[in-house]
């Protein structure tokens, strides 16, 4: 039995900072306290001057995701390489069935994928995109089996993605029925392909026009039409990529009105805005929903610090400059999708807690607790307790991380951060106690696991932590 000590270091949760040293044993927190003799060790990692924060979870990223005929440029190898070293300790991804196949076969097939490359620990939500008895019978098996969230699209005809609210009603309640959660990429269908007919008709159709196809009113006429449905089944919904400033308004108000309804934003909302398309390169920027404007920023912002936006998930999808360019001068087929888990953690810190728009233990909330409590892997993910999975970042508040294409671990070549410097600075990724990621090496390559999740609605209310 390996026992490290991790000491000097100041302990971040959502309650706070605290100087604390804590004590590893087979991989789990078996101590912790404010000072712990190095005889109960076998080695000690010095974190003096460091920030000490659970792993980060990352609730949205898609490795090798097959989008406009061609696939996500991180498979799981490279992407979780990219994840360690940003400090993200677990990611949850996607089961995509195919076309006509069932849910469990998807997520079969994709649980061999991830344990075959992942140095992360990973979970799985499963897409749904067609809806019949059969498929609506898999759901409480698989939610017994750890996989307890369904993601629907609203839109992408042309992937064959889109659910309408008739195809909803009856998943909504299925999923209800066996504890699970919903996920939702929402935007109105119509209003999408009305725009883009119209951007066709006039020759408009160059990526420069790609926020112009998907204006804000798809997302938010969508979020308020789910929020009802969700509403009239009694399911749980959480809205991934929120990115306008009204999508808030309406999760705030379905809050406030007491309803299960969760907000995930990602940090190109928060740091990047629509001026990218009026640059050179608009396709390289193609995101779905777009990147917004400085306004819809600072409603995010606000939404993460009152607790109306639950997450910021990455929504990791990302492409290299030969993909995303190919089709420049047609918007419907570059391949939407940008990188982001590798500079998450960094970036909302710099941008958030430096730049005095979140505190700390917000901080740590919105990108380690608050997913783990959402999607069932609290208090194993997310926390740093007794009992939980020893999954811990060693974080240089004083350092600085320069973006940089020929600094990261993702298979992408490109950023949309280059040359960007933000304060802090990820030193050191411990999964499961072992070191993953240490000063731009990975002294472990050791495989991630598989986390199956709990159900339990306690899980998603904070009740656990209460
Ligand atoms: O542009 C995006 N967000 N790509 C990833 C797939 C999706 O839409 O969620
Ligand atoms: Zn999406």
């Amino acid at each position: 039995m390996m026992r490290v000590l991790v000491r000097g270091g100041v302990l971040v949760s959502p309650e706070g900072t605290v100087r604390a040293d804590a004590l590893i044993e087979d991989g789990v927190v078996s101590c912790v306290e404010d000072r712990i003799g190095p005889a109960r060790a076998d080695s000690v990692v010095d974190a003096d001057g460091m920030l000490i924060l659970p792993g980060g979870v990352d609730p949205h990223v898609h490795m090798g995701y097959p989008f406009a005929e061609t696939v996500s440029c991180d498979d799981f190898a490279s992407g979780s390489r990219a994840a360690v070293a940003g400090g993200t300790t677990t990611i949850v991804d996607f089961a995509l069935p195919a076309p006509e196949g069932g849910l469990r076969e998807a997520v079969a097939a994709r649980l061999g994928e991830a344990s075959r490359g992942s140095r992360a620990d990973f979970a799985l939500h499963c897409i749904v995109r067609r809806v019949s008895d059969a498929i609506l019978q898999e759901v409480a098996g698989l939610v017994a089996g750890g996989v307890s969230s369904f993601k629907v699209f609203t839109t992408y005809d042309e992937q064959r993605l889109r659910l309408d609210p008739g195809d909803l009603v009856p998943l909504f309640g299925a999923v209800a029925k066996a504890g699970g959660l919903i996920t939702v990429h929402a935007e109105e269908p119509s209003i999408v392909s009305r725009a883009t007919q119209g951007l066709a008709a006039r020759q408009l159709v160059g990526s420069a026009n790609h926020p112009v196809a998907r204006p804000p009113l798809a997302e938010s006429a969508m979020v308020a039409l789910v929020i009802e449905l969700a509403g009239a089944t009694g399911c749980p919904v959480y809205f991934h990529h929120i990115s306008t400033a009204r999508a808030v308004d309406l999760i705030a108000q379905a809050k406030a009105s007491g309803q299960a309804v969760y907000g995930e934003t990602c940090p190109h909302y928060l740091v990047l805005d629509g001026t990218l398309y009026e640059a050179d390169e608009p396709a390289d920027y193609a995101v779905t929903p777009p990147l917004r404007t400085k306004d819809d920023q600072e409603r995010l912002w606000q939404g993460l610090r009152d607790g109306t936006v639950d997450t910021v998930g990455t929504d990791h999808c990302p492409f290299q400059r030969g993909q995303k360019r190919r089709s420049a001068a047609d918007l419907r087929g570059v391949p939407n999708g940008l990188p982001g888990v590798e500079t998450r953690l960094a970036l909302i810190y710099s941008s958030g807690v430096v730049e005095g728009r979140l505190d700390v233990g917000r901080w740590v909330e919105v990108c380690c607790r608050r997913p783990a409590e959402l999607f069932g892997l609290a208090p194993d993910k997310g926390v740093i307790r007794v009992g939980s999975d020893a999954d811990l970042v060693l974080f240089d508040p004083q350092g600085f991380t320069r973006l940089e294409v020929s600094a990261q671990q993702s298979n992408c070549d490109w950023s949309p951060y280059e040359g960007m410097e933000v304060r802090g600075r990820v030193v050191m990724t411990i999964r499961r106690g072992e070191q993953v990621w240490h000063d731009g090496v990975f002294p472990s390559t050791g495989a991630g696991q598989f986390v199956p999740r709990r159900a339990e609605q306690r899980y998603r209310t904070g009740a656990l932590f209460g």
